[in-house]
This record gives C-alpha cells, sequence and structure tokens, in this order.
C-alpha cells in the first residue's frame, strides 16, 4: 500500500508498510506461533487475509488546528493536530465524508480541543461506515456548551453528507487520555446504525464495540459458527458478546444460509465441512456496555430469535455467579484477555469447549496458561489489522482432563 502520510514521516501508525503484505502476514503467523509455542494447536488453519486499505469501518479522528483550518487525524508528539482525513486504511465512505466533517466544525465554530493548553471544545470526530454506506458520526465534546452550534449546522451538514443517517454528541469533559464520555445525546431520528453481514444484521448504536475491519469480521464469525456446528452445544455463553456478532451468528438457524447471504464476504475457505445444524441452542451474550446489549437485544428480536438472551454485566461476575454452566464458552475480550479469575472458574467449570478469539496473543497465552485442563484443537490468525502488528487469533479449546 502507498501511503504519502507514511512516507513524509507525517504518521507511522502503520509499522508494518515498508514489508510485502506476503512478509506481513507470515511474520504476523510466526510471532503469534511462537507466543503460543507452550499451547501448541493439533491444527493451524490457514490466515484469512484482507484488504490491505480501505478495510477499516471506523476512523477514530483527533482534532486539532484552528476553527479556520481543522485538522482530522492525530497529535504530533507535540501534541499539535496532524491532518490524515485520506488515510487510505479507512473506507471509501469515509473518506469521502471527511471534507464536509472538517467543513463542518468551521461552520459551527467548534474550536478544536488544545491539549498543552487544556482549551477547546472539540476532541474527536468519529465516524463508522456501514457495509451499506451509511454513516454514524460522533462528536467528542468537552462540554455542552457547543450544542445549540452542532444543532444549528446539522441540517447543512446532513445536505452535503446525506450518508450521516445517525448524528450524536459525546460528552467527555476531562483532561485525560481516554476517547469518551458517558453521556450521549443523539441528535438524529435514528439511533442506530444496521450493520448487514450476510444473514445477521447486527445493529450498532454509540458507544458500542464493533469490530475494525467488516470483510473479516465476517470471516471470523463464520469460522467461530463453523467450529460451534461441529460441538453442537446446546447451550453457549458469548462473554464479552459487544452488539453480539458470535452469539446471533451461532444462533441463527443454518450455516449454510449465514455465507450464501454474505455479498461482500468470502467464505472462511478452510470451514470445515460437517453439515449445518439446526438444533436450536440457548444462547446467552454478556456484555459491559448497556447500549451494546440493546442493539444485541434489537437483533435477535429482529431475526425472531426467542432462545437467545443478552445482559449487561461484568463477564466475570457472570461466570461466577452462575448456577449452571453452559455446554460451550465463546470469550472475544478486549486485549487484556480474560484475566486469572475468569480462566480459572473455565478449568474448574467441567465446560468441555471454548472458543477463544483473541486480539491480543499475549494475554492469549497467559489466559491458557491458567487453563491447563484445555488443549488447543485448532487456532487461525484473522489480519484484521493488516499494516500494523497487531493480529486476531481464534482458538478452539477442548477439555480433556
Ligand atoms: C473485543 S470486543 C468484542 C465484542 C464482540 N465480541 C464483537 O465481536 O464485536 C470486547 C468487548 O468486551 C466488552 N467488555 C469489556 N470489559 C468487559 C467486562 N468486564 N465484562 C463484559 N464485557 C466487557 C467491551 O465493551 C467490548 O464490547
Amino acid at each position: 500500500m502507498q501511503c504519502s502520510y507514511f512516507d513524509a514521516g507525517i504518521c507511522r501508525s502503520c509499522t508494518l508498510l515498508d514489508q510485502s503484505y506476503a512478509d506481513q502476514l507470515a511474520g504476523k503467523e510466526r510471532r503469534s506461533r511462537g507466543l503460543l509455542a507452550a499451547f501448541p494447536a493439533a491444527e493451524w488453519l490457514p490466515a484469512a487475509a484482507s484488504a490491505q486499505e480501505g478495510f477499516r469501518n471506523k476512523a477514530k479522528m483527533v482534532v486539532g488546528g484552528t476553527v479556520e483550518a481543522p485538522t482530522l487525524g492525530i497529535l504530533d508528539e507535540r501534541r499539535r493536530g496532524v491532518d490524515l482525513s485520506r488515510c487510505p486504511l479507512c473506507s471509501g465512505g469515509i473518506l469521502a465524508a471527511m471534507p464536509a466533517l472538517t467543513a463542518f466544525v468551521s461552520a459551527a465554530r467548534l474550536e478544536p480541543y488544545d491539549v498543552p493548553a487544556r482549551r477547546g471544545e472539540l476532541k474527536y470526530v468519529l465516524v463508522t461506515e456501514s457495509p451499506d454506506g451509511e454513516l454514524m458520526v460522533r462528536f467528542v465534546v468537552r462540554d455542552e456548551q457547543v450544542l445549540p452550534r452542532i444543532r444549528r449546522e446539522l441540517p447543512a451538514l446532513q445536505r452535503a453528507l446525506p450518508t450521516a443517517v445517525v448524528v450524536s454528541v459525546n460528552l467527555q469533559p476531562e483532561h485525560k487520555a481516554i476517547v469518551e464520555g458517558e453521556r450521549e445525546i443523539v441528535l438524529t431520528d435514528r439511533e442506530t446504525l444496521p450493520m448487514r453481514l450476510g444473514a445477521v444484521t447486527l445493529s450498532l448504536r454509540p458507544q458500542s464495540f464493533f469490530q475494525t475491519n467488516t470483510a473479516i469480521a465476517i470471516e471470523l464469525y463464520a469460522q467461530a459458527r463453523a467450529w460451534i456446528d461441529e460441538v453442537d452445544p446446546a447451550s453457549l455463553w458469548d462473554l464479552y458478546c459487544g452488539v453480539g456478532g458470535f452469539a446471533l451468528h451461532a444462533a441463527v438457524p443454518s450455516r449454510r444460509s449465514l455465507l450464501a447471504g454474505a455479498t461482500d464476504a468470502r467464505p472462511a475457505p478452510t470451514a470445515p465441512s460437517t453439515s449445518a445444524t439446526d438444533r436450536p441452542r440457548d444462547v446467552v451474550g454478556i456484555e459491559v456496555s448497556p447500549e451494546a446489549v440493546v442493539a444485541a437485544r434489537e437483533t435477535a428480536a429482529a431475526l425472531g430469535l426467542d432462545r437467545v438472551r443478552f445482559e449487561a454485566a461484568d463477564a466475570t461476575a457472570f461466570a461466577l455467579a452462575a448456577t449452571e454452566p453452559p455446554e460451550l464458552v465463546l470469550v472475544n475480550p478486549p486485549r487484556r484477555g480474560i484475566g486469572a479469575e475468569l480462566a480459572g472458574w473455565l478449568e474448574g467449570s467441567g465446560v468441555r469447549h471454548v472458543v477463544y478469539s483473541s486480539c491480543n496473543p499475549v494475554t492469549l497465552a497467559s489466559d491458557l496458561a491458567a487453563m491447563p485442563s484445555f488443549t488447543v484443537r485448532r487456532a487461525r490468525l484473522f489480519d484484521m489489522f493488516p499494516n500494523t502488528a497487531h493480529v486476531e487469533v481464534i482458538t478452539l479449546l477442548e477439555r480433556v482432563a
């Protein structure tokens, strides 16, 4: 991938950009296998490769510069704004939106937040593009004072950017390195962005996590579903479920329809060929973000899935309080992993199969070390984050002791 920002030394976020894509992928596989060497997988499936550019469905743009000339991008080492509004990682709809969003900042007279001076109003612009080309745009601001100006300019923004179907303001008053605050004010009639992934259309609301790379997410969910079908549990939990991607893909009636409906998905080439099962499953999804749980419930209702339930709770607390474990547990935690307590619970739980999808093989390895009764049956790398060293590794674990 060619990137003028990288070539000019303006942005070095894509740390692997000077390697060929084949070398990137081989290096990631080597590193992941090395980190998991103490837990050898019976089978490593071929890595799922990604498009190298245009794959990011979400842009997290730090706002810098001035009201007249705002920058959307990152901060340099002096904490001054650097414009990256043509970052080639972003999907086409996000890139196309950048000029209108930059103009909006000026029109609404939103003063970019100056980190060293602790002065200003607008901190971030967060944009997500759905597979259908619709956008969720969120303005992270310091306080409510800006709301009348944002509301005033919103109709003009929507005329310039009709794809912006969900627009909200997030309040983040603190001078801290966190992107968003707890309060969200949705300014549009629509509050959710439908994320159509084949047979399952997930609902995305502000303050909900979504996998960064839509095409790879489709393959990841299909892979998990294929392994779940092989095990064919009557009950499963999806811990750290977000808007319910794994849970809902596990619950829809047939894997075949799931892959057939995916217009922009490339079906997992090594998906096991066992026939899909339609045996009903009891599925429970647990997620700490109440907004994500609302969205997951909406999708389950839209799909008519009455044996799927979502709860807003801490994953570890939920597991520790449960009276009866399910037959299979899927976990997809943040980078810190599931931690010793939940790993210890899984170890002693009697659960026979675990599907662990991890964005950090370092914590995956430490969690596996705390679960010595399990062996890794299968593993597969999904290149969710091309051009960086980050990976998603999914494993199927089976109890052997
Ligand atoms: C890597 S994301 C995975 C989301 C989801 N599985 C998906 O495919 O989109 C991790 C999720 O864990 C949630 N989370 C973080 N800490 C949690 C906790 N202690 N208990 C439950 N969920 C948590 C986050 O809000 C986020 O949605």
